[in-house]
């Protein structure tokens, strides 16, 4: 792990602390120490006195099944999410609370409250059934941050189908690869979305998607953009959310759900080219992202509760849906990006709403330091009490910077390390007791066995590793859908009996965690989890490419930046217009996420003996460092050759 030692070097002189002030300490929900002992000592009963706080038509019988590497929790308890998220609240003082508080890109706002989401959630459950959608079938969803997603996301739960909601930033062959992986019936999306004013075409790339998905029979249209959409209907196939929505009743009984019932999937990258669609299932979840909700992020019933996540990625759906409404809060989602109109934006939205607790990554939290301190301080941001961070590790000049110029001084910044497998959070600060160090996620959460270990998988008490975890925990994924193989390969071979998550990790004396990255091959770019394989058959799959090598290097405001190293075709053009063809092809393939940063064309790619591309050291060339050891290189002027070259094109 050379190229972490750099960042372990950081983290090892931070030596601030802060511990949390009087008054928040005094109303925190959790005060006490005692909390972590409590749940070690009886780690079942710990997530049971969760799972209690629901409603379930039948309890469970049993808490946990526990045989490595499959986990069942609640055994043969009865419920439902959708339930959980409404009607358990609207019989209640919440009845009338706002459930969600939408706020569009052009600055129009629309509030659901609890009763209204619970209304529309069932008239739109019994559009699904009225399509013939049964218990069991998948649904994809390809929206942008409009209420309907909500709505759609809550009435498949509410039915029991799954729902698996695809990123509106992902291309129409994403698309395309994530239906016909899960076999999905229906596709629900929008004539398009608004991003900086201009217009995202989601109904053209699902038409495109749709070439060939032989799986779906039904397409339902939400009208965001009107006119200027140009969109076509496909008689037969398509159908408008709105028309099906006039016609349908306003009750649907929710479906009786078994514990172990799977709720959703959702795809995420892995260390092959394919991404794999992460199962989570209908109990375990719910308890994990309801416990983590109130406890990390101190949640009060009159707080105004605002993740800045899209709803396509994990957090949007455990922080931005699940969470809070499982606990009855008011959630806020906005449509936008933050600087449009202006980079002032998520402040404004923040006085505007009088936000309490505010979750977003530390790439967002970067630009803004970029942008400078003047733009927040316009603002009334006394509203803050909590802040979190999450998607990446953040550097310490960046906690200060979120801890000072937006929390004031006054709010704990909460540091919450999980992964779309996980489900929650899992390595995080408790905001009323725990003392914060910048730029460390502190502790695992309450009843979590989190460790790091060396290469062969013997604990390590200070020092760097590999991060893993040794127990189960509700959250936790199931299984990668349809590939149960592939599921106890990629988390349960490298380490036999534990979770190995692909994070490298240090734990310092006081026995903080300090997350360093990934160590596969898998880069974090802006937050966003992308597959150096995936860029590499993007990269491939075009007429000119003969062979490509994809790293993440370090990048100041992104966290990693992607770098492909390209051997082109004889015959093929080597010049600027090839970058920006390659760069457009990734983006076809993969969406513009994927775009590499630089492409550096290369007569050849440095390889062991054996023919395998040697990574490290195109990172060590990408981000200037020494090489290294080159002589397991079958020829080891390839790369010094090539590094010439790169300092040469960066001047
Ligand atoms: C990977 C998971 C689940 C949140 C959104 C990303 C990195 C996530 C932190 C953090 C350092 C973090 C890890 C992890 N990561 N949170 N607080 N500190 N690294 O979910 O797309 O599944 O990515 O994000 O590398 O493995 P994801």
């Amino acid at each position: 792990m050379a190229d972490v030692e750099k960042t372990i070097e950081d983290l090892l002189t931070e030596g601030r602390t802060f511990t949390p002030g009087k008054k928040l300490r005094k109303n925190a929900n959790i005060k006490n120490e005692s909390v972590y002992k409590k749940a070690a000592r009886d780690r079942e009963k710990f997530w049971a006195n969760f799972a209690k706080e629901l409603d379930w038509f039948k309890k469970w019988r049993k808490v946990l099944k526990w045989k490595v590497p499959h986990s069942k929790w609640f055994i043969d308890g009865k419920l439902n999410v959708s339930y959980n998220c409404l009607d358990r609240h609207i019989n209640t003082a919440r009845k009338n609370k706002a459930a969600i508080i939408w706020e569009a890109e052009s600055g129009e706002s629309v509030t659901l409250t609890y009763w209204e989401l619970y209304r529309e959630v069932n008239k739109f459950a019994n559009v699904l059934k009225a399509l013939g959608v049964n218990r069991g079938d998948r649904i994809t969803i390809y929206l942008p941050m409009i209420p309907e997603l909500a709505i759609a996301m809550l009435a498949c739960a509410r039915i029991g189908a799954p729902h698996s909601i695809v990123f509106g930033g992902f291309s129409a062959e994403s698309l395309r690869g994530r239906i016909n992986d899960s076999k999905a019936r229906v596709l629900i999306t929008s004539d398009g979305g608004y991003r900086r004013g201009g217009i995202v075409p989601l109904k053209k790339n699902s038409d495109d998607a749709l070439t060939d998905t032989p799986s779906i029979e039904k397409v339902v249209v939400v009208k965001r953009v009107g006119d200027k959409a140009e969109i076509k209907m496909k008689k037969g196939r398509d159908l408008w959310w709105h028309e099906l929505m006039e016609k349908a009743h306003s009750y649907c009984e929710p479906e009786k759900m078994d514990s172990e019932d799977m709720l959703f999937m959702l795809y995420t990258s892995g260390t092959t080219g394919k991404p794999k669609g992460i199962v989570h299932t209908t109990g375990g979840y719910l308890v994990g992202v309801y416990a983590t909700t109130k406890w990390v992020f101190d949640l009060k019933e009159e707080d105004t509760y605002w993740c800045t996540a899209d709803i396509g990625w994990v957090t949007g759906h455990s922080y931005v849906i699940y969470g809070p409404l499982a606990n009855g809060a008011t959630s806020l989602m906005y449509e936008g990006t933050p600087d449009y109109p202006d980079i002032g934006r998520f402040w404004a939205i923040v006085e505007k709403y009088r936000v309490n607790i505010f979750y977003t990554a530390p790439t967002a939290i970067r630009t803004f330091m970029r942008w400078g301190e003047e733009y927040p301080k316009k603002y009334d941001l006394s509203s803050l009490r909590i802040l979190g961070s999450v998607g990446e590790p953040i550097n310490p000049e960046a906690w200060m910077w979120y801890h000072t110029h937006i929390g004031g001084g006054r709010c704990p910044v909460v540091d919450t390390w999980w992964q779309t497998e996980t489900g929650s959070i899992l390595i995080t600060p408790l905001p009323g007791i725990t003392k914060l160090k910048p730029g460390s996620a502190t502790k695992p959460f309450p009843g979590i066995v989190a460790d790091i270990v060396d290469e062969s998988g013997k604990s390590i008490k200070e020092g760097a590793g590999y991060l893993v975890l040794r127990n189960p925990w509700p959250s936790m994924l199931r299984t990668i859908y349809g590939d149960p193989n592939r599921y106890v390969d990629e988390y349960w071979s490298r380490f036999p009996g534990v979770y190995f998550t692909g994070d490298g990790a240090k734990r310092d004396k006081g026995g903080y965690f300090w997350l360093l990255g990934r160590v596969d091959d898998v880069m974090n770019v802006a937050g966003h989890r992308i597959s150096t394989m995936e860029v590499e058959s993007a990269l491939v799959d075009h007429h000119s490419v003969a062979e490509a090598a994809v790293i993440g290097r370090q990048d100041e405001i992104k966290g990693q930046a992607i770098v492909a190293f390209t051997t082109l075709k004889k015959s093929a053009r080597h010049d600027d217009g090839m970058i920006e063809e390659l760069r457009n092809h990734v983006a076809k393939k993969i969406g513009a996420i994927a775009k590499p940063d630089e492409i550096i064309f290369t007569a050849e790619l440095p390889k062991t003996r054996s023919g395998k591309i040697m990574r490290r050291l195109l990172r060590n060339i990408a981000e200037g460092s020494v090489l290294g050891d080159t002589t397991t290189l079958a020829d080891s002027t390839v790369v010094q050759s090539l590094k010439d070259q790169y300092e040469h094109l960066e001047g």
